[in-house]
C-alpha cells in the first residue's frame, strides 16, 4: 500500500505557527486548501424537507443548506482556540523537559492534561529564577488547547494588568479582558504574585477569589519559593504579596491550584557546555 506522504509544512497538523510575532500565531496549513469542499468549514448539502436529513443528491423533495465540513472545520476551530489563548511565542516551542528537575513535572503535567475535567483542580508552579516555570505552563496551557480543545486564556500578569489599567484609562466602566480572565474555562497566569501596588493586589486577588467561587481551572507561575527549611510549607511571602485580601486568597489557592514546586539551576546562567549537556538528559 501507497504510504500517504504528510506536509512538509506541518507534519499533517493541518496548521501551524507563523514564527516572526511576540504571540504565537496559528493558521490553517496550505495543505487544507486540498479539502475539496467548496468553501473551506463549510460545504453545501441537500437536506430533506421530510426527514431533515442530509441526502446526496438535490431532488424534488430538498433544500440546501451550509453545513460545516467535517475535515476542515475542526481544524479552523483549534486554530482559533490558539489565537484566543494568547501564548507567547517567547515560551511557545519545545515541550519537553530539559532537566532531570524538569522531569518528573512534565510527567505529571502530561497526565493532568489527559486527565483535565470541567472545572480541574490548577497548579501554582513555584521555584527560583529561571527554573523553567513559563515554560512549563505556556507547554501544559498549549497542550489543553492542542490534545482537549479547551478554550484557555494565558496571560502573564504585569502586561494583563497594564491592559486593564489602559481600558479604565480610556473610560470604559468595566473591562473586557477582567471579565474575560474571570469567566474562561482554563486560565494561565504567569508571574501571579509580580504585584506593585494595591490596585494590582486588589485585580489580581478578584480574578482568582472570582474564578475559585466559579470553580474554574487555574493555573499560575510564581518566584516565591514557599518551601521552608524543614521542607513544610511557608506562604507569608505570597499572603503579603497578594495585599489585604492576601490570607484568603492563598488559602484558596492551596485548594484549587496547589504547589507545584520546580527545582533545578537558572538555566539562562548555564554556560554553553552545560546547556549542551541538560539538552541531552
Ligand atoms: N523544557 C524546556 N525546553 C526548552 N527551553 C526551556 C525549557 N525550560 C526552560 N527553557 C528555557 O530556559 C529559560 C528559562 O525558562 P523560563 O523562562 O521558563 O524560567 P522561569 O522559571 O519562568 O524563570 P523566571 O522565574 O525568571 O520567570 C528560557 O529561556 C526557556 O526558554
Ligand atoms: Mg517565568
Ligand atoms: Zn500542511
Ligand atoms: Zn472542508
Amino acid at each position: 500500500m501507497k504510504k500517504k506522504r504528510l506536509c512538509k509544512h506541518c507534519g499533517g497538523e493541518q496548521y501551524r505557527y507563523r514564527s516572526n510575532t511576540s504571540t504565537l500565531v496559528a493558521e490553517p496549513c496550505e495543505c487544507l486548501a486540498t479539502c475539496g469542499c467548496d468553501e473551506l468549514q463549510y460545504r453545501w448539502v441537500h437536506v430533506s424537507y421530510e426527514t431533515g436529513r442530509i441526502v446526496p443528491e438535490a431532488g424534488p423533495n430538498t433544500y440546501e443548506a451550509q453545513a460545516k465540513c467535517k475535515r476542515c472545520a475542526p481544524v479552523y476551530e483549534l486554530v482559533r482556540r490558539l489565537n484566543e489563548a494568547r501564548f507567547p511565542t517567547k515560551h511557545g516551542g519545545k515541550s519537553k523537559p530539559i532537566t532531570k528537575e524538569q522531569k518528573p513535572l512534565y510527567a505529571y503535567l502530561r497526565q493532568w492534561v489527559k486527565a483535565w475535567d470541567e472545572g480541574a483542580v490548577g497548579f501554582t508552579l513555584c521555584g527560583a529564577v529561571g527554573v523553567g516555570k513559563s515554560q512549563a505552563l505556556v507547554a501544559a496551557a498549549r497542550a489543553l488547547v492542542e490534545k482537549r480543545r479547551v478554550a484557555v486564556r494565558f496571560s502573564h500578569a504585569p502586561q494583563l494588568l497594564h491592559t486593564i489599567k489602559l481600558d479604565i484609562e480610556r473610560g470604559l466602566a468595566s473591562s473586557a479582558r477582567f471579565h474575560e480572565l474571570c469567566q474562561v474555562p482554563v486560565l494561565a497566569i504567569d508571574e501571579v504574585a509580580e504585584l506593585r501596588t494595591e490596585w494590582e493586589q486588589q485585580i489580581i486577588s478578584d480574578v482568582l477569589l472570582a474564578r475559585y467561587q466559579a470553580g474554574l481551572t487555574t493555573m499560575a507561575t510564581t518566584n516565591l519559593v514557599m518551601v521552608a527549611e524543614d521542607g513544610g510549607l511557608d506562604d507569608e511571602e505570597l499572603v503579603d504579596q497578594l495585599g489585604s485580601a492576601g490570607r484568603r486568597v492563598a488559602s484558596r489557592m492551596h485548594e484549587f491550584m496547589p504547589l507545584l514546586v520546580v527545582g533545578g539551576a537558572d538555566l539562562r546562567r548555564l554556560r554553553p557546555a552545560d546547556k549542551q549537556a541538560k539538552l541531552e538528559v
